[in-house]
């Protein structure tokens, strides 16, 4: 954007067909921190190096860090909410916390795009990380999630894109800054697909077929699209979602690697707490009854800048 005095790394992008998201943590020492590091100075060119191989690719990589690694890696100053992920849940429902330092999003048209710019980025970190999880994502269609619903279209876009995700004066030092959670779903589509389409539209909110919003006279408050709408003093505040299906059919794997970025960690914690616990509570997410959380960490993406400017600190 033109007017941003500090430069994001790539949060808010055009939509891709395909994407890879790595969740890794630290080898403890000090000379691999300072692998990271100096990794942190080489992420651009590699992203350059790479995507420049095939116009209108699209290629894009954000890095987040958890809370520990900031420390461990940085030092002080700290990212002002930045701590560890939030479990929310009651009964069976749990939004859990797994282990996670690094979080790599990397983006583009093409698989092949993703995987050389994961090769490369992963080869360089070498021993200082280990990789705990790797999800290879996929665009269904007319961006279907696995849940064959139309994924993504409530996203701000433009100017309320970046207004919903980018860190301005609350927060200065790490202006042009973010906070991502990801958190990977897996699906019972056995469950799932023996409901009618109606059941299926009234736990999303939407119909099916032509993605429109269902009147609010039969739209149920329990309604995930109800639930993860959020008012602050009668104004609507979003989030910037890049949901990506997965899975593998052989292993009767489907499932919906959900990541979410805002400029605070806390509308996103907010809906959490409303899908997983309900609000009120008891009130939950009905789609919570065919997916499960298997992993929920939290990331801080620092501006572009600042990511460079990282490989020369010594905490
Ligand atoms: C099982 C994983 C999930 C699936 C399959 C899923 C799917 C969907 C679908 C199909 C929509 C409607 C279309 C749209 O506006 O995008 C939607 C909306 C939305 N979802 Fe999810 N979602 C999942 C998890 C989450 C989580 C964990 C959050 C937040 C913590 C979230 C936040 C939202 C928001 C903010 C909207 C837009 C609501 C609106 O303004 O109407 N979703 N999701």
């Amino acid at each position: 954007m033109p007017n941003d005095p500090i430069e994001p790394q790539a949060v808010y992008q055009p939509i891709t067909r395909s994407a890879i998201f790595i969740v890794a943590t630290l080898t403890p020492g000090a000379e691999h921190a300072a692998t990271v590091r100096a990794w942190c100075a080489d992420v651009a060119a590699l992203v350059r190096s790479v995507g420049k191989r095939v116009p209108g690719g699209n290629l894009s990589c954000v890095c987040g860090f958890g809370t520990d690694a900031w420390d461990t890696l940085f030092g002080g100053p700290h990212p002002a909410s930045l701590h560890a992920f939030r479990e929310f849940g009651a009964g069976d429902r749990r939004a859990v916390a797994t282990r996670g330092d690094l979080l790599l999003h990397i983006r583009a048209e093409h698989m092949d795009l993703c995987f050389e710019l994961a090769t490369q980025l992963i080869g360089r970190l070498g021993a200082a990380v280990t990789v705990v999880d790797e999800v290879h994502g996929f665009r269904y269609f007319d961006m279907r999630s696995m849940v064959g619903f139309v994924d993504g279209t409530e996203n701000p876009v433009d100017r309320e894109a970046v207004d919903f995700t980018i860190i301005g004066d609350e927060d200065l030092s790490f202006a042009g800054g973010s906070y991502v959670i990801v958190q990977k779903y897996l699906h019972d589509m056995t469950g799932w697909n023996e409901l009618s389409v109606e059941a299926q539209e009234r736990i999303i909110g939407r119909t099916k077929l032509s993605d429109i919003e269902l009147d609010e006279s039969i739209k149920p408050t329990c309604s995930h699209s109800s639930l993860t709408t959020l008012e602050e003093d009668g104004k609507e505040v979003k989030i910037l979602r890049d949901n990506m299906p997965f899975g593998s059919p052989g292993k009767g794997e489907f499932g919906t690697y959900f990541i979410g970025y805002a400029r605070s960690p806390a509308p996103i914690e907010q809906m959490l707490e409303n899908m997983f616990v309900g609000r009120p509570p008891g009130n939950y997410d009905r789609l919570l009854d065919y997916s499960k959380a298997v992993t929920g960490s939290l990331f801080f993406v620092p501006s572009q800048a600042l990511l460079e400017a990282l490989a020369e600190r010594n905490p």
